[in-house]
């Protein structure tokens, strides 16, 4: 693998598919091979267990049903896009990976961390990011910015947020290298420029 792999992460509404976009667009200008990809979904398969996962009509979908569609979309990405774009020497921006499983669904939904961790073994074929960005922001806050439709996890209550929340701050704890913590500001460019410098650094290091 020779390719650089950053991730995004947070809770709802912390904006992080317009992060993502503005930095691929930046990284782009500058010239560096890069690809955005967002989970769950983008690949043919994905999608379609997207719009399974987050259709607010499934209400019948166990926790642990819930954590194996998640890697099976994570799962075709990986084998699809994400490892051959690696392996070409490429950036890789993911909205999203592992760590979100680990805390909506191991945390905050309680299904067994170790069981998380030993379907990942199979699921990431060894891909663990380079650098993770969660973009924090208060629950509430984030969950007004989401807006009148919210999706079936969107829809869950403060408690289940909360603990999104809080697992993030736990997992950046224990991996304090590797997961970077960024309030979201008010002004989108001030967090962008924050965002640039962290990964700009991490590209600099990485390639000496
Ligand atoms: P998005 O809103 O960032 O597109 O993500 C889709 C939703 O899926 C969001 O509510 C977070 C949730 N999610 C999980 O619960 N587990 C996962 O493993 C992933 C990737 C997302």
């Amino acid at each position: 693998m020779r390719g650089l792999f950053f991730t995004f992460e947070g809770p709802e509404g912390s904006g992080k598919s317009t992060h993502v976009k503005l930095l691929y667009e930046y990284l782009e200008k500058k010239n560096f091979d890069v690809i955005k990809v967002r989970e769950p979904g983008d690949t043919r398969v994905g999608e379609k267990i997207r719009r399974i996962i987050l259709n607010p009509e499934y209400k019948e979908i166990s926790p642990l049903t819930e954590t194996l569609l998640y890697m099976a979309s994570r799962n075709q990405l990986v084998e699809e896009v994400i490892l051959p774009y690696l392996n070409k020497g490429y950036i890789v921006l993911c909205d999203r990976f592992l760590d979100s499983t680990i805390v909506y669904q191991g945390f905050a939904l309680k299904v067994e961390l170790d069981l998380i961790k030993k379907i990942a073994n199979f699921v990431c074929k060894g891909i663990t990011p380079d650098l993770t960005i969660v973009l924090d922001l208060p629950i509430k806050e984030g969950l007004h910015r989401v807006g009148k439709k919210p999706d079936r996890i969107e829809k869950r209550n403060l408690a289940f947020h909360r603990r999104v929340r809080e697992g993030y701050f736990k997992l950046s704890r224990l991996y304090p290298h590797r997961i970077k913590i960024i309030p979201v500001e008010e002004k989108i460019s001030v967090t962008q420029n924050k965002i640039r410098e962290l990964i700009l650094e991490k590209i600099c290091l990485l390639n000496k």
